[in-house]
């Protein structure tokens, strides 16, 4: 004769269909009875209508024919609404809890972690270039450094410090990939062939928090954000998910450009962020065989731009592409060898930003 015991365990697979979630499990099956070749019970579930228990019927019907069962009397009842709605809660919660995290780690109220925000008023100024010799700078000098390369649409910092291996999945979190002592995490690791992400607001949004929360970052003592150029919607994403986050502005000496990073540096007083300096990318070119230096985006830029965000200028970088050779081991495009000149002042750099969070 069958049993109730195996009843249930011939129901174990059905699922409310709107919840998704095992009606055995959640006590949603009740009152089951078992005689001869009948059966009856009660369903409760979180949506009613007759498509609905045509399905569960069915299914039921087909789970426990192999038992001999030959009817079945089921009546259906709706959930409690606010049962239905604890057990969301509490699965939400659950699963928060299993990611170990309500609020991200990095961003809970006793973590250790200073972010550095790497803005800019325009593109192509040196953001990413700045993002990545800082970070490697602070490593070098035994720092716990991590990167989000927040220009979900223009991502480079994979390319820039030559990262080929993905981040790897470990319990469901990602492992970020990591180079020269820098984590990193960056939308080039998703995306196939190079092929262009093409998604409106919401969705950077998502990836953002997606990379606070998907993300198994470990100790980070600098986590620097490689922001896209300008004050868009992804900045202002960071601004208010990160909000004592600090910011250094990008720019070259060119007037204009100054002037127009201004408004990245206004945007970041707005939302409160401190600005800890302002960064002189393609300051001068300096000639190789006689040492002069010439000025050729014009001058000043960085200083007057420093001057009117009441903050200091951190470094003047002079043009000129790292002379790293694609044989070596550590090559990096991007990358400025520790004993190099520019190398020397990005070290110089990171010692007065380490210096101003002591
Ligand atoms: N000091 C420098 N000397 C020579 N080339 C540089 C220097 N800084 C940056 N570059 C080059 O200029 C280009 C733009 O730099 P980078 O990508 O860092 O700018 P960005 O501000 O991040 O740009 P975007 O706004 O597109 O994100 C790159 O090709 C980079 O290699
Ligand atoms: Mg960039």
């Amino acid at each position: 004769m069958t049993t109730k015991e195996q009843v249930v365990e011939a129901l174990v697979q059905l699922r409310d269909p709107q919840l998704n979630q095992s009606l055995v499990e959640h006590n949603q099956i009740r009152d089951i009875l078992v005689k001869d070749k009948k059966v009856n019970m009660t369903l409760q579930l979180s949506l009613l209508n007759d498509d609905i228990q045509a399905t569960i019927r069915n299914q039921i019907e087909e789970a426990l024919k192999p038992l001999g069962i030959e009817e079945c009397h089921l009546r259906f009842r709706e959930l409690p609404k606010e049962s239905g709605l604890d057990e969301m809660q509490q699965r939400r919660q659950a699963e928060l809890k299993s990611q170990g995290q309500g609020m991200p780690a990095l961003l809970s109220p006793d973590s250790k972690t200073q972010f550095v925000a790497v803005a800019s008023g325009k593109g192509g100024v040196g953001k990413s270039t700045v993002t990545v010799n800082l970070a490697v700078a602070l490593a070098r000098r035994g720092k716990k450094v991590g990167i989000m390369d927040c220009d979900i649409y223009g991502f480079s910092v994979p390319d820039m410090m030559a990262i080929d291996e993905q981040p790897e999945l470990v319990e469901e979190r990602l492992i970020p990939s990591s180079k020269f002592g820098v984590k990193v995490i960056s939308m080039g690791f998703f995306v196939q062939d190079n092929a262009p992400v093409i998604w409106r607001g919401p969705m950077l949004g998502k990836m953002l928090k997606n990379f606070f929360n998907e993300v198994n970052w470990g100790e980070i003592e600098y986590m620097l954000l490689d922001l896209p150029p300008g004050t868009g919607d992804i900045a202002l994403d960071i601004h208010q998910m990160i909000p004592n986050s600090k910011e250094v502005i990008v720019t070259t000496p060119h007037a204009t450009a100054a002037f127009v990073a201004a408004r990245a540096g206004a945007m970041a007083l707005h939302t409160n962020h401190d600005i800890i300096g302002v960064v002189e990318n393609m300051s001068y070119y300096e000639c190789g065989s006689c040492g002069e230096k010439d000025y050729v985006f014009g001058r000043g830029g960085g200083a007057k731009l420093a001057e009117e965000l009441h903050t200091e200028l951190l470094a003047q970088i002079p043009l000129g592409a790292p002379d790293n050779h694609q044989s070596e081991a550590d090559y990096a495009p991007s990358i400025y060898k520790e004993q190099s000149a520019t190398g020397q002042t990005y070290l110089e750099m990171a010692d007065k930003i380490i210096a101003k969070f002591n």
